[in-house]
């Protein structure tokens, strides 16, 4: 290509935005557009929108939208310079040599180069453990925790042998500056001089993100020293609350059977697919995290956690419950026999009995109501702690029947009366429905202004039909607007209709200068037309009315604001004269 933005435009016309957003959100057709739950906040009813004719998104919750260019941006936490190059290389649209900033060039090629050490080094390592005699500590570990050729192979395992620079000594070889391997995080400065390995005497487990470069490593040793686990350090390309091990390679199995196995080790994953289980991902040693949850409900509709049954595995499951509830996902919580995690389970028994328990695990609520229910004092003061901690949860459950059987168990679990909770949640629910009431009274108000707004149907009358614009241009149709973002609008469609003697949409969203006309602009794009193609005539002579109508008015209040003033001139006269 020879310019930056004809590239920009040849990705924009090869790719399906639809087809590309639908990779990680899941999306439903739903008229002219296609929604899904919106990856950039939470929520439970879908309003985030993709139209593929425009090809644009917009989320009606939190009003992130735009481009291809702006969902990459957006979902992989990259910069522009950096979507351009990913998105190129994915639709083979060749860039021309750029011209970024210096700031930018130099940030992206930092990620860029820090992915590519990464990779050198995660062949590195698998060479030693697949093909070399130093490999052999490693190999020999693996084989004793029953993981095979193909798991190794698909995941890359590797080996740091035990020694102080076998890495850095290969790193140099290939001439890669010390400088940015010390940044990946693979080897570290000496005190006096040179550099030594971080990983040593350590399996590793490379970590890929969604576009399946790897971002970092994780290494366990081969006996009980500690620390058993090893991370890369946070580095620009390394963020563990978002990173789930597996989910490259698991996503598409965990969108057709719709559910999600999350577990806490990379040997757990691993040890799943060495039995033929593909669907299951895990964090890397921290707690789960919203962006987890958000990027795995792009894939599943359901999440099954499994925690070790100890008090901190627990502890953890219940930490996440709310999360879930916020971002509408739903999730069973699976419990393996005491003493046992998912790889030590299903080495034992398999991938049959391993399924068997899947199958069984509980909703979380009800695992979340029985742990809460062990913990209580006996008597009152405990039943009233109780309730005031469950109550609050119990009243997010949309479901009536479901709401009903926890109550329940409730009933039965703590002993209250099934009378006395199922009051107090209707108590609570009343207070939240008239919260919800007052939210949603606002937003039919905001609607409403929405629907006499006349500037904002003038607006949608010449997106959906911008033809109308030239019955407009000369008329005085500015009166009528008002609100800031959408005259920016107008005012950009008016330029680009005298330049060119027509509108061309696809150039409007660029050239405004401030996100929330631009967010004006897309709910206008994908919002219904006001009227019918058959009244467009009509829709145009009540505008031309309006038009006229306030024109009049304004005249009129004009002239009978010179009459209070001269009269009130003239009182000054009188005053001054008495
Ligand atoms: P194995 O003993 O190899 O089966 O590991 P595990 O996965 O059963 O271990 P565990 O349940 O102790 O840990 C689960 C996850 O927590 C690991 O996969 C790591 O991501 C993380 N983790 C465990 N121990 C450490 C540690 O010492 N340091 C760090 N940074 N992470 C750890
Ligand atoms: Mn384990």
């Amino acid at each position: 290509m020879e310019s930056y933005e004809a590239a920009k435009d040849e990705i924009k016309r090869i790719a399906d935005i639809v087809e590309l957003i639908g990779q990680y959100v899941q999306l439903k057709k739903a008229g002219r557009n296609h929604v899904g739950l919106c990856p950039f906040h939470g929520e439970k009813d879908p309003s985030f929108t993709v139209n593929s004719s425009k090809q644009m998104f917009h989320c009606f919750g939190c009003k992130k939208g735009g481009d291809i260019f702006a969902f990459w941006m957006e979902y992989h936490k990259v910069s522009f310079p950096q979507a351009m190059k990913d998105l190129s290389e994915r639709y083979h649209v060749t860039l021309p040599e750029k011209e970024f900033s210096p700031l930018q060039k130099e940030k992206q090629e930092l990620g860029d180069l820090l992915f590519e050490i990464n990779e050198i080094a995660a062949r590195y390592y698998n060479h030693i453990l697949t093909k070399s005699e130093k490999g052999r500590p490693g190999i020999e570990y693996l084989e004793k925790r029953s993981l095979g050729k193909d798991v190794i192979n698909d995941f890359m395992l590797g080996y740091a042998p035990s020694e102080w620079d076998s890495l850095t000594r290969f790193l140099k070889s290939k001439r890669i500056d010390m400088d940015k391997a010390v940044k990946a995080g693979l080897v570290i400065p000496n005190k006096d001089r040179g550099y030594y390995d971080r990983f040593r005497s350590r399996v590793l487990f490379p970590i890929h993100n969604m576009k399946k470069h790897i971002t970092g490593f994780g290494g366990r040793v081969l006996d009980e020293s500690l620390p058993k686990y090893m991370n890369t350090p946070e580095t620009p390309i390394f963020r563990k609350g978002e990173l789930l091990y597996g989910l490259h390679s698991a996503y598409q199995v965990i969108r057709e059977s719709g559910r999600v196995v999350i577990v806490e080790g990379y040997m757990d994953v691993l040890a799943l697919r060495s039995h033929g289980f593909n669907g299951a991902v895990a964090t890397l040693g921290t707690a789960l995290t919203m962006d987890h949850i958000r990027k795995v409900k792009g894939y599943a509709v359901e999440a099954i956690v499994v925690f070790d049954s100890d008090s901190a595995g627990k502890a953890a499951t219940i930490k996440s419950f709310p999360l879930f509830l916020n971002e509408g996902l739903s999730a069973r919580v699976m419990v393996l026999p005491e003493g046992d995690d998912p790889d030590s389970f299903i080495n034992k028994r398999g991938l049959d009995d391993f399924l068997k328990f899947l199958d069984e695990s509980m909703p979380m609520f009800e695992f979340y109501i029985d742990l809460k229910i062990s913990r209580i004092s006996k008597g009152i003061e405990g039943q009233v702690n109780l309730l005031k901690e469950i109550l609050p949860v119990l009243a997010d459950v949309d479901s009536d029947p479901q709401r009903l059987l926890y109550v329940r168990r409730l009933s039965e679990k703590s002993g209250i009366a099934e009378s006395i909770i199922l009051s107090e949640l209707r108590n609570q629910r009343a207070t939240r429905r008239k919260e919800g009431n007052e939210g949603r009274l606002r937003e039919r108000l905001s609607n409403l202004k929405m629907e006499i707004s006349p500037e904002r149907d003038l607006l949608n009358l010449m997106i959906h039909y911008p033809s109308a614009m030239d019955r407009f241009i000369d008329s005085e149709y500015r009166i009528l607007l008002s609100d800031p973002d959408i005259i920016e609008i107008f005012h950009c469609m008016d330029g680009i209709y005298r330049k060119e003697g027509r509108i061309q949409l696809d150039e409007l969203p660029e050239r405004l200068e401030h996100e929330s006309a631009r967010e004006t602009l897309r709910e206008i794009m994908l919002s219904a037309p006001i009227c019918p193609d058959d009244s467009i005539e009509q829709a145009i002579n009540e505008f031309k009315n309006k038009i006229l109508k306030t024109k009049i008015s304004r005249s009129l209040r004009s002239k009978i604001g010179d009459l209070e003033e001269s009269s009130k001139l003239l009182n000054i006269v009188k005053d001054s004269q008495n």
